[in-house]
C-alpha cells in the first residue's frame, strides 16, 4: 500500500485544492489500474495536499509506483499553472524523476503486508503540520493502556509493540520496545522537532503502522512550506481497534505548522469536506480515511472523523486556536528559534550581527575577596 502526496497548487491560497487536479489525478490512476500496473487507487485531499492512495504488488519504494505518482503530480502541476493556482508545483523540488520520490519533495508512507482475513486500514492525512505530529497519537494507540484497552485485554497485544524512532537531524534511527522502554521512548519522541516515529511493529514482527517522515526544510535547506504528513495504520484482530486508533484525536494536541509553517496550533480532526484550513491558514487539520482491503481493492473510503463524537475535539481546537493566536509573534505560539532557522531568522541575525555588543549581565563574577 502506497500513500504518496504533494502540494502542487493551492485553491485559494494554501487552503484547499481545485477539482480539476482531483479529476486529472483520478484519470491518470484509472488508466494505470486498467493497464494492471496498480490494483486499486483512491484520490483525496487534505487542505492543499493532493493524496494518492494506491495498492499494488510491487513492494515499497518501487520506481514504477513512485514514477506514476511523480507523473501525476507533474500533470497536475501543469493544470495548476494554467489556472494560476497558488504555489503551483511547490512540492516538486526537482525537475526530473530519478528512481523514487525520496528527497524530491513529495511525502510518502508505504507498507508491504499480507492481507489478513479482514483488513481494516486507516490512512491519516494532515495539512499545515509536520511529521512529528504523529508521535503523540502513535504513542497513545500502541503504548497507552488508558487509550487502547486492547493492550490490557487482548492477549495478542499484551506483549506490546516496537517503535522505530528517526533522529531527523542526525539521520539515524533506533528501535525501542514497549512497555519496557516507554520512559526512554517518551524522552525522545516528546521532542517532535527532532525525533519522529517512522513505524510500529507488533513483537511477532507484524507491521502495524508507518508514517511519512520527509521534512522539506531539511531537504531543501530553507523554508519551502510544511511537510503535511500521512500515516497508514492497520486495525483490529490483535491490533488496536478502529476506535482505539481514532481515540487519540479526540484530544486536539499542539503541533507545529499553521501559518507560514512557523506556529504551534491544535490539530483539528475533521471530515474531508472540512479539511480546508482558512483561519490564519489553519488551524492544522487531520482527516482519517478508512478502508477494508479485499484482494488489494480499496473498499471505502469511510470518512472516519465525520462523526459528531469528534465535535468536542473540534470545539476545543477552536478554543485553543483562539488562546494561541492571542500570543501573536511570541513563543510558544511562534516556533522556537531552532525551527525558525529555516525562515528569515538567519537573514535578520546576519543583518543585525554587528549591532550587538557585549553584555556582562549574566556572567559569573570572580570573587574579589
Ligand atoms: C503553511 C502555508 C501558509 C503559507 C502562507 C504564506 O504551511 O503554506 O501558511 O506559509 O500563506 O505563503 P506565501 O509566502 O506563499 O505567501
Ligand atoms: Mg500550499
Ligand atoms: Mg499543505
Amino acid at each position: 500500500m502506497s500513500v504518496i502526496k504533494a502540494d502542487v497548487g493551492g485553491y485559494v491560497g494554501h487552503s484547499s485544492i481545485h477539482m480539476d487536479l482531483y479529476d486529472a489525478a483520478r484519470e491518470m490512476l484509472e488508466i494505470s489500474k486498467q493497464k494492471g500496473e496498480i490494483i486499486d487507487y483512491h484520490v483525496t485531499h487534505c487542505g492543499d495536499d493532493l493524496e494518492l492512495i494506491m495498492t499494488h504488488q510491487k513492494g515499497i519504494e518501487n520506481s514504477e509506483i513512485h514514477g506514476l505518482a511523480w507523473d501525476t503530480f507533474v500533470m497536475c502541476t501543469n493544470i495548476a499553472k494554467k489556472l494560476k493556482l497558488y504555489g503551483a508545483g511547490q512540492d516538486l523540488l526537482k525537475d526530473s524523476f530519478s528512481g523514487t520520490v525520496k528527497g524530491m519533495g513529495p511525502g510518502f508512507a508505504e507498507m508491504e503486508f499480507e492481507e489478513r482475513r479482514s483488513e481494516p486500514v486507516i490512512i491519516f492525512m494532515a495539512d499545515k503540520t509536520s511529521p512529528g505530529a504523529w508521535n503523540l497519537p502513535l504513542y497513545k494507540i500502541f503504548a497507552d493502556p488508558f487509550n487502547t484497552a486492547g493492550l490490557v485485554i487482548d492477549p495478542a497485544m499484551h506483549e506490546g509493540f516496537v517503535f522505530e524512532v528517526l533522529d531527523i537531524r542526525k539521520n539515524r534511527k533506533i528501535l525501542l520496545s514497549t512497555p519496557e522502554e516507554i520512559y526512554d521512548l517518551l524522552m525522545f519522541i516528546g521532542a517532535t522537532g527532532q525525533f519522529v516515529l517512522k513505524n510500529v511493529h507488533r513483537k511477532d514482527g507484524l507491521q502495524a503502522a508507518v508514517a511519512s517522515t520527509q521534512k522539506l526544510s531539511l531537504i531543501a535547506g530553507k523554508y519551502v512550506g510544511k511537510d503535511d504528513p500521512v500515516m497508514i495504520v492497520r486495525c483490529q484482530s490483535g491490533l488496536p481497534a478502529v476506535g482505539e486508533v481514532l481515540e487519540p484525536f479526540a484530544f486536539p494536541h499542539l503541533v507545529e505548522g499553521w501559518m507560514r509553517g512557523s506556529h504551534n496550533g491544535p490539530l483539528m480532526p475533521v471530515a474531508t469536506r472540512e479539511a480546508n484550513p482558512s483561519r490564519f491558514d489553519g488551524p492544522p487539520r487531520v482527516i482519517a480515511a478508512g478502508f477494508q482491503i479485499a484482494e488489494g481493492r480499496l473498499i471505502g473510503a469511510r470518512d472516519l472523523f465525520d462523526d459528531p463524537a469528534f465535535d468536542e475535539a473540534r470545539k476545543k481546537a477552536n478554543q485553543v486556536a483562539d488562546y494561541m493566536r492571542r500570543h501573536g509573534p511570541f513563543e510558544p505560539h511562534r516556533l522556537g528559534l531552532e525551527e525558525m532557522e529555516y525562515t528569515t531568522m538567519p537573514l535578520i541575525m546576519k543583518r543585525l550581527e554587528e549591532r550587538f555588543f557585549v553584555s556582562e549581565e549574566n556572567v559569573l563574577v570572580e570573587s574579589k575577596a
